[in-house]
């Protein structure tokens, strides 16, 4: 059972839903004074972090389907590695297009673990940008297959459902509102479903910090809130007013780009390290670091932790 549906039970009979994440609700624990985390690099046993909680909304759908499931991202891209672990559990061909981003350790060991799951079919773009087109032309080659196309980050409005379910088991969890709750921002499925959620069971207070790692022709306000309104739409058909979600963007940990490590991310998953958690220089790092300067600044943080590393069997 999902938080999601305990909050509102009319949702179960008329959204897709296949359970694929075995850890949840996953465990909130304090870090120190302050700083709480909530522990997403544990939501499934086979791959966990925060993609599993979106697949569990539409991968449903593309198993309707029946034909591939085509995805994107970059070379060494979380979302394509856990599309092609949870995809296969449900028979699912998975295909993936894949454009250039800066090469560091962490994407090295993922493009390891994609060849080493083996049979996903990929095709190269030159450029992030040319993404878009690659993609499309690889729909219209699948089309007498019935392909669905997995939206990159997965951030549909059916897909952030997810993370409106982890906000709802946030706040069952913390002994009170704190001020920020700190996330990395992609494709901003993550931020939003989190800032829904914490509406959702009432919280008022708490605004959800959105750090960006991506850039900010995928992810920008004007997206974030039509995500927003469109998820919101769907939770008022099972019963919710839509109040706004508390959420704002936080631009200045991104450094030079997508995927380029920064000083501070370094230094923030050095710490992590010492508390025992495992970060990735492309969105936690850089998450982490926000939230350990907020939290010195007197602000009490709840950080979701949204990377599979550190798992059992894994590479990180
Ligand atoms: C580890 C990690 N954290 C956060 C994100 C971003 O989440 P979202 O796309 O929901 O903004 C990603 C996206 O790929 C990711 O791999």
């Amino acid at each position: 059972m999902r938080a999601l549906f305990d909050r509102l039970p009319r949702l179960a009979d008329m959204v897709p839903f296949v359970e694929l994440a075995d850890g949840l609700p996953t465990r909130v624990e304090q870090l120190g004074e302050r700083l709480w985390v909530k522990r997403d690099d544990a939501t499934s046993s086979r791959y966990g972090g925060n993609k599993v909680r979106k697949f569990e909304f539409v991968m449903p759908v593309a198993a309707r389907r029946g034909g591939p499931m085509l995805t994107a991202g970059g070379i060494g891209s979380h979302h394509v590695l856990a599309a092609a672990i949870h995809g296969r559990r449900l028979g699912l061909d998975v295909e993936a297009v894949l454009y250039p981003q800066p090469e560091t350790d962490d994407v090295r060991e993922t493009q390891a673990e994609l060849a080493l799951l083996g049979g996903v079919r990929v095709t190269r773009t030159p450029h992030a940008y040319a993404m878009p087109v690659v993609l499309a032309a690889r729909m219209a080659a699948l089309a007498p297959r019935r392909p669905y196309l997995l939206w990159p980050g997965a951030s549909t409005p059916l897909g952030t459902l997810g993370y409106v379910s982890a906000g709802l088991e946030l706040t069952a969890q913390l002994p009170a509102e704190p001020d920020v709750v700190v996330v990395p921002l992609g494709s901003g499925g993550t931020a939003v479903g989190i800032a829904l959620g914490l509406a959702l069971a009432g919280w008022r207070d708490a605004t959800v910090v959105a750090v960006r790692a991506a850039d900010a022709v995928v992810t920008n306000a004007v997206v974030l809130r039509s995500l927003e309104a469109a998820t919101a739409a769907i939770l008022a058909i099972g019963g919710w007013r839509p109040r706004p979600a508390r959420l704002v963007i936080e631009r200045s940990w991104l450094g030079r780009g997508y995927g380029h490590p920064t000083t501070a991310g370094a230094a923030a998953l050095e710490s992590a390290a010492d508390l025992g958690l495992t970060l990735e220089p492309t969105y936690t790092a850089k998450a982490f670091a926000a939230a350990l300067d907020l939290a010195d600044r007197g602000q009490s943080v709840a950080f979701v932790l949204t990377f599979a590393g550190g798992r059992p069997g894994g590479s990180a």
